[in-house]
């Protein structure tokens, strides 16, 4: 015999049913709600709406590479991946061989010797690893220098774990070494950490070898660890060469390097980055990884051997697409009366504004403008913090045709003012001639 079913009177005024009804509110954790609202977002949306009336826009917005990696890599990947034996859990800090691919790399490449047991892992990208790497060395009070303007990651990266930013302005790296000094001479305890990023996001800022002999002695003499971001380290032209600061003497009891197959190898969505040097800061990282992630599918490993075995000539061959790039754009620009600074590196050109643009809106609105007006999406400098207001950053990811539309359409929208600014300018006899 089955129990009848009791009907359970409902009451309004119940004050357990109230509190069920009541909307569950989620609170997240501070660390979280302190975020400030990601000003790309305004971009991107407004890109996408306009992709979705139609609008052909060309997007420089983001540094995602658009070409393809190679394609001895990608059927690399795949044979990897029919092999059954891969696809259950890989060593979460990098497979030996990709680790040993790495230093030989190092040792071919900037002349480093590592030891690839102790002083490289694998990341799940370099995003990733500088995160990790922040939880793993900051905590709450601890002080960390970034350069400014700042790829969001270096800045948040330190927020997110607790730390406080110090941010001094990279544009001029000497004036960055002397800042360093200046603080570390002034303030006990020197800063925990100094980060370096050169080739830099977004303002393509380079450095020789003695930027990295310089900031080691300062290591030295005031005890700051060292993280140099040398994302970009593939991605350069005319000849130049960036350097790695492991190349330093001495350089591996302070620093760590993060490089990644992301820009060169054009393989950013495959999460593939690397952390090298220091043995203690590179265990520190691995420790906290293997608490939060299980490392990279092993067959993107073994494809990812393969490019580093035998992807030189192909990452060359890439430098020189960005080349070409880089010389149609800012070739372009300076035609129609708005002259940028020539990158030497990165996939980036940090363009200032220019009158009389520049005394009348912010980098957001002009932005929002050349999206709305020309179909040409880029990063408003604010993204990258106070330090960035007046510039904007357009990425070399289109290919050589679209970015001389870009250049057309920019025109079309600008030109004429663009044109009256560069004549009145010519009329002042302390004025650069514009070529
Ligand atoms: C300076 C810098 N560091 C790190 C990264 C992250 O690269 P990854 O794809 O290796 O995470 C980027 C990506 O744009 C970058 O610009």
């Amino acid at each position: 015999m089955t129990n009848p079913v009791i009907p359970v009177p409902i009451d309004d005024h119940d004050e357990d049913l109230a509190v069920i009804q009541k909307p569950f509110k989620i609170q997240v954790a501070d660390r979280i709600s302190h975020l400030p609202p990601y000003l790309f977002a305004r971009i991107n949306q407004l890109r996408d709406q306009k992709r979705r009336a139609g609008a052909d826009v060309i997007d420089m917005a983001m540094g995602n590479p658009s070409d393809p990696p190679s394609e001895m890599v990608i059927e690399k990947l795949c044979e990897a991946a029919r092999d059954l034996r891969n696809h259950g859990y890989a060593p979460a800090l990098g497979i030996k061989n990709l680790r040993r691919e790495v230093a030989s790399r190092y040792l071919k490449k900037w002349g480093v010797r590592l030891d690839p047991e102790s002083e490289v892992i694998s990341t799940l990208g370099s995003k990733e690893g500088f995160g990790h790497l922040c939880l793993a060395i900051i905590g709450p009070g601890d002080r960390a220098i970034v350069p400014a303007p700042s790829y969001p990651a270096h800045v948040y990266g330190v927020a997110l774990a607790s730390g406080t930013t110090m941010l001094f302005d990279t544009t001029d790296p000497s004036r960055y070494l002397s800042d360093i000094a200046r603080t570390c001479e002034a303030a006990a305890p020197c800063p925990k950490m100094v980060i370096v990023n050169f080739p830099h996001n977004p303002t393509a800022t380079v450095v020789g070898s003695d930027f990295y002999e310089e900031v080691v002695k300062l290591a030295k003499r005031h005890s700051f660890m060292l993280v140099s971001d040398l994302a970009y380290a593939d991605v350069t032209f005319d000849g130049y060469f960036a350097p790695s600061v492991l190349s330093v003497e001495g350089a591996k009891n302070y620093a760590v390097e993060f490089t990644t197959m992301s820009k060169g190898f054009n393989m950013a969505g495959w999460r593939v980055g690397f952390c090298a040097g220091s043995p203690e800061i590179v265990r520190a990282l691995g420790t906290i990884k293997t608490y939060y992630d299980y490392g990279m599918f092993r067959p993107i490993q073994i494809a990812a051997i393969m490019a580093l075995r035998h992807g030189e000539a192909d990452v060359e061959v890439q430098a020189k697409i960005y080349q070409q790039r880089r010389d149609v754009l800012c070739e372009g620009l300076a035609r129609i009366g708005w002259p940028v600074d020539v990158p030497k590196a990165s996939m980036f050109v940090w363009a200032k504004i220019p009158e009389p643009f520049a005394s009348r809106m912010t980098s957001m609105d002009f932005a929002t403008q050349l999206l709305e007006q020309a179909d040409v999406a880029v990063s408003p400098g604010a993204g990258f913090g106070v330090a960035g207001e007046g510039y904007v950053r357009l990425a070399m990811v289109e290919n050589e045709n679209r970015l001389k539309q870009a250049v057309r359409q920019i025109q079309r929208v600008f030109g004429p003012e663009l044109k009256l600014s560069v004549d009145s300018d010519s009329d002042d006899s302390h004025s650069q001639e514009i070529v």
